[in-house]
């Protein structure tokens, strides 16, 4: 029989346990148990392609060394959630785009637009960031000066956003004149987003648990949806708090709505718009 064909054993209790716990150390990914076949799917899958057909032997590989790092890769790449879309919370980017309109029509822009969109996956997050500041810029004739730094864990995510190619199903949510401004229509059917906003966005391999060993450049914008609701909570209160230190007086933080309810930080200020949930860096403590 080939290893294609063998039939691999259920995951057992203890097994689920050993490697959601390597999860969540590693990536802050927490698993609950209703998840179990999910996780067993993708690690046959991944132990049929490498010819192993137990879960130890697998598990030994993935945490052996150099050569466990690039497995590690690879099973994070099919294990992390990575669905999105352009504009997926419009109101959250409406809000940016009011932000930065703000910023210069009361000319308080003296340096450049600096935006971070944390577990950016394949790219729709940070281009619709692109697309919003473009708009900024060039509604007020101004040189478009900003940089978006594109963020994620998973490598093959990570491709795709370089690539900047997209089928229908991600522009749902984009107008019509958003993809004509900001997309051509290739030959297969896909939209490949223009080549001015993509020399904007810098994609890079990071995991946010690690965000305080990365340079602190010091941000406008930080934009984080839908990546810590599977996180505990301790661990998205510490993210947050390390994301507020790299904004600049004035930077905001947006996360998605209802992902860190009861979050404090003695310089942030919540937005007071119930639609989203977004900080303001104040320059001194909040009373
Ligand atoms: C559900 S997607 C959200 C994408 C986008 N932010 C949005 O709201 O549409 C979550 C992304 O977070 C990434 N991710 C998961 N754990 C991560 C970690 N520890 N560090 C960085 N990115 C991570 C995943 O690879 C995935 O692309």
């Amino acid at each position: 029989m080939g290893w294609s064909l063998r039939t691999i054993a259920d995951l057992s209790d203890n097994e689920f346990a050993q490697w959601s716990k390597l999860l969540e150390e590693r990536a802050g990914i927490q698993l609950v148990p209703m998840q179990k076949s999910l996780l067993q799917s993708q690690l046959t899958i991944r132990m049929r392609e490498l010819g192993l057909d137990d879960y130890s032997t697998y598990y030994a590989r993935v945490t052996d060394g150099l050569q466990g790092r690039l497995e590690w890769s690879v099973l994070i790449d099919r294990i992390a959630v990575k669905e999105t879309s352009f504009f997926r919370h419009r109101e959250s980017m409406e809000f940016v785009r009011h932000y930065l309109q703000h910023k210069i029509d009361n000319r308080q822009l003296n340096a450049s637009f600096d935006v971070l969109s944390v577990g950016c996956s394949s790219g729709e997050e940070p281009y619709s960031l692109a697309m919003v500041v473009n708009d900024c810029f060039e509604l007020a004739h101004l040189e478009p000066y900003y940089g978006i730094t594109a963020l994620d864990i998973s490598n093959s995510a990570l491709t795709k956003g370089r690539e900047g190619r997209y089928s229908t199903r991600s522009t749902e949510h984009m107008s019509g004149e958003e993809i004509s401004r900001y997309t051509s229509l290739c030959n297969d059917g896909h939209y490949e987003v223009v080549r001015k906003l993509r020399d904007r966005v810098c994609f890079t391999h990071a995991n946010v648990l690690h965000i305080k060993d990365m340079p602190a450049v010091k941000m406008d914008v930080i934009f984080c949806q839908n990546l810590l609701v599977y996180f505990r909570r301790w661990l998205r209160r510490d993210i947050l708090n390390s994301l507020s230190d790299r904004l600049k007086p004035g930077g905001v933080l947006v996360i998605g709505l209802g992902e860190a309810g009861d979050w404090e930080h003695p310089q942030m200020q919540r937005v007071s718009n119930d639609a989203i949930q977004a900080y303001i860096r104040q320059e001194h403590k909040k009373q």
